[in-house]
């Protein structure tokens, strides 16, 4: 009986630049670079266990084990098949992975579940791969996981082939101490996948002028990042962040991601800009709101966030450092 196993924990992260529209479906290359600072408290912990004495694969999410004709298990299983193919590996295997926050809800837990697959999977062959060779193989499976396989404030190039296109850590994330509160206004899984979303962007008028100024945006949100100028920064993310999402709703079909508690942060969040607190919102693909702000408002956005209606909980979180090996 041969058996090895790994066991990686990987972050999920908040996009200041998103990645939506695809220049190639298949590799999953974005049509744009994307910029995202990665999350401490947003993790994904996976241990994989290939065994000769498995008959197929075994997919358990949350403790909750996945048929494998199910949309979460064929991804999964899809995404090993790669990894398989590259280590000339004929055992099955057994992937068990949790999160530390709620999945499905626009926190970005695909980024991080299939960073620590990668890095578990691969790992547990024995494949010694670098952390581009890792991204390239993570994009494959779920586009952010290439971003989620680095820490800090991380670049996703874009690139033009797969070997073009990954990840590398731009800020470390000591450089500034940036803080997110992400309120959480619903538990409830996403109507909409953001591979779905990601075929439709084109279909919006808007799309085609976001393609003319998304790099020049990234470049005035690294150089913001560069100066330490919070307000710069808040402005352009919380742009962007409206834009993507006037996409979303102006695609077709349109897609709606927000709840009312929802829009309730993103007033909540100019209120206390109006009594000078530096605070600015953004979200994925979903309804729960991040706000940025700096470690010496964390507790009062906390505490204004708590107080607002519609949300349920908060989530604090600092930058990460990084994926690690369990
Ligand atoms: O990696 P995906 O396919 O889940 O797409 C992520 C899309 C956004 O969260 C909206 C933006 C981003 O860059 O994370």
């Amino acid at each position: 009986m041969s058996k090895s196993s790994a066991k990686a924990r990987a972050h999920a992260d908040i996009a200041l630049i998103k990645y939506w529209g695809k220049q190639d479906e298949v590799l999953r290359l974005p049509v744009n670079d994307s910029l995202a600072i990665s999350l401490e408290a947003l993790s994904t912990t996976t241990k994989v266990t290939f065994d000769d004495s498995l008959e197929s694969d075994q997919v358990v999410i949350g403790g909750q084990e996945f048929e494998a004709n199910s949309k979460q298990a064929t991804r999964v299983i899809k995404h090993l098949d790669r990894i398989r193919d590259l280590a000339g590996e004929k055992r099955h295997a057994r992937v068990e992975s949790k999160n530390s926050f709620p999945s499905g809800t626009g926190l970005s837990s695909s980024g991080s579940a299939f960073a620590a697959l990668t890095m578990a999977a691969t790992k547990a062959l024995g494949l010694k791969l670098s952390t581009k060779q890792l991204s390239f193989l993570a994009r494959q499976g779920s586009g952010s996981a290439c971003r989620s396989v680095t820490g800090g404030i991380v670049q996703w190039f874009k690139g033009s082939d797969s070997d073009s296109s990954y990840s590398k850590t731009v800020f470390a994330h000591d450089y500034w101490d940036i803080r997110d509160v992400i309120a959480v206004v619903s538990d409830q899984t996403k109507l909409v996948s953001s591979t779905a979303g990601h075929k439709l962007a084109p279909t919006s008028p808007l799309f085609k002028a976001r393609l003319s100024h998304v790099e020049d945006r990234l470049k005035q949100v690294k150089k913001a990042i560069m100066q330490k100028d919070f307000q710069a920064l808040g402005e352009a993310v919380e742009q962007e962040c409206f834009e993507f999402h006037a996409i979303a709703m102006t695609s077709r079909p349109s897609l709606f991601l927000w709840l009312p508690g929802s829009v309730a942060v993103f007033l909540a969040v100019r209120a206390l800009r109006d009594q000078g607190v530096p605070a600015y919102a953004t979200v994925n693909t979903g309804h729960n709101i991040q706000v940025l702000t700096l470690c010496e408002y964390e507790s009062k956005v906390a505490r204004a966030l708590k107080s607002t209606p519609g949300v349920k909980s908060i989530i604090r979180s600092k930058i990460s450092a990084g994926p690690e090996y369990l």
